[in-house]
């Protein structure tokens, strides 16, 4: 069971591979790629205008695109720590630096340093919402005071996990000039394979970040594969549910084996289990159960971060971590908070 990547652990809806299928046709894959109608459908689908959207081989591309088309030598790119290491990776590959806000002890973000950070000139902000590996989200009240704050910054939201969370800032693009939001086809979809994703923005950002783009972003069957998502979102949407429900269920189970973890608004949970942590991911390895260690990060020692899958394959994961309650010593790490008694956001 692969509980390390974050993935749709089911699989996309059968529909989806259906319409790869039928794209798999010898005229279909012998003409380069069209958009119009796809980005239009894409479009409705999110609720903007064709003209907003730009099609990229899923985030980390959509994080390349927003580097190579602002970032100068020399830029700023501030993010919460800790999170998703692609904004930083493609930044400096840009030439550009890194400053970071570390959580608090609650793993909220604490915004009187973001708006402080924010007054020395930042070129972007890299918000992973719901972030990984935390799980939490920054209040959307936050996130307006920020990008009311910094008008000249532009606020990437990578909404990546946004089926788990249901938060979204995509109505706030009519009014923020300065927004960007990201969606994937990787997550609750389940289409990770395809690489596909979109960029969401006002007009005339979007056509800067096109005009710096390959001509032919994205392919054929990714393309296919993401319209055909897009119809059959209720299965997508079903997943989530089950996820959710399924994230609550291992929630409260973490609760009544005392392990501490982050309140999760996605489908992850990142958990406290003490000194041991690496031993246990390493035996849960050898039961063919990945999941993600943290242990590199010295704020995070002894944590695992375990995705969230369908009901029979938590209980696989339960059974297994079970057996290892012995070598579970969650209150000998740095930090013994619980802050499942806390609020994420
Ligand atoms: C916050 C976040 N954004 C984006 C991605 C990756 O997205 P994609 O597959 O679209 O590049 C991940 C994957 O783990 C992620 O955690």
């Amino acid at each position: 069971m692969r509980l390390d990547f974050n993935e749709n652990t089911v699989g996309c809806a059968p529909a989806v591979v259906r319409a790869l299928r039928r794209a798999l046709d010898r005229d279909k894959l012998s003409t380069y790629p069209e958009y119009e109608g796809a980005r239009m459908k894409l479009a409705g689908f999110y609720g903007v205008k064709p003209e907003q959207l730009v099609l990229t081989n899923g985030t980390d591309d959509a994080m390349k695109v927003i580097c190579e088309t602002f970032v100068e030598p020399g830029d700023v790119l501030l993010v919460p720590a800790p999170t998703f290491p692609i904004y930083q990776f493609f930044h400096e590959v840009a030439g550009g630096r890194t400053e970071r806000v570390y959580f608090d002890e609650n793993f909220r973000l604490p915004l009187k340093p973001m708006l402080k950070a924010l007054k020395k000139g930042v070129r972007w902000v890299g918000l992973a919402n719901p972030n990984n590996p935390t799980g939490t989200t920054v209040a959307l009240r936050d996130l307006r005071v920020m990008l009311e704050a910094a008008p000249k910054t532009a606020f990437v939201v990578d909404e990546a996990y946004f089926e788990f969370s249901g938060e979204t800032a995509i109505p706030w693009l009519r009014k923020h000039s300065n927004l960007i939001v990201t969606r994937t086809f990787s997550k609750a979809f389940g289409l990770a394979a395809l690489r596909m994703g979109c960029i969401l923005t006002n007009e005339e950002t979007a056509e800067m970040m096109r005009r710096g783009q390959n001509p032919f972003p994205v392919n054929s069957l990714a393309l296919a594969g993401a319209l055909a998502a897009v119809e059959h979102a209720g299965d997508a949407l079903r997943f989530a549910a089950e996820i959710r429900a399924e994230r609550e269920k291992l929630s409260r189970w973490l609760e009544k084996l005392a392990i501490p973890y982050v309140p999760s608004k996605a489908n992850f949970i990142l958990a406290q289990f003490g000194p041991n942590s690496p031993e246990i991911g390493r035996r849960l390895r050898a039961k063919n159960i990945l999941v993600r260690d943290w242990n590199y990060d010295p704020r995070l020692r002894g944590f695992l971060r375990l995705t969230v899958g369908a009901a029979v394959q938590m209980r696989i994961l339960r059974r297994e971590l079970i057996r290892l309650q012995g070598l579970m010593e969650p209150s000998r790490g740095h930090r013994a908070k619980f802050w499942a008694t806390g609020e994420s956001s």
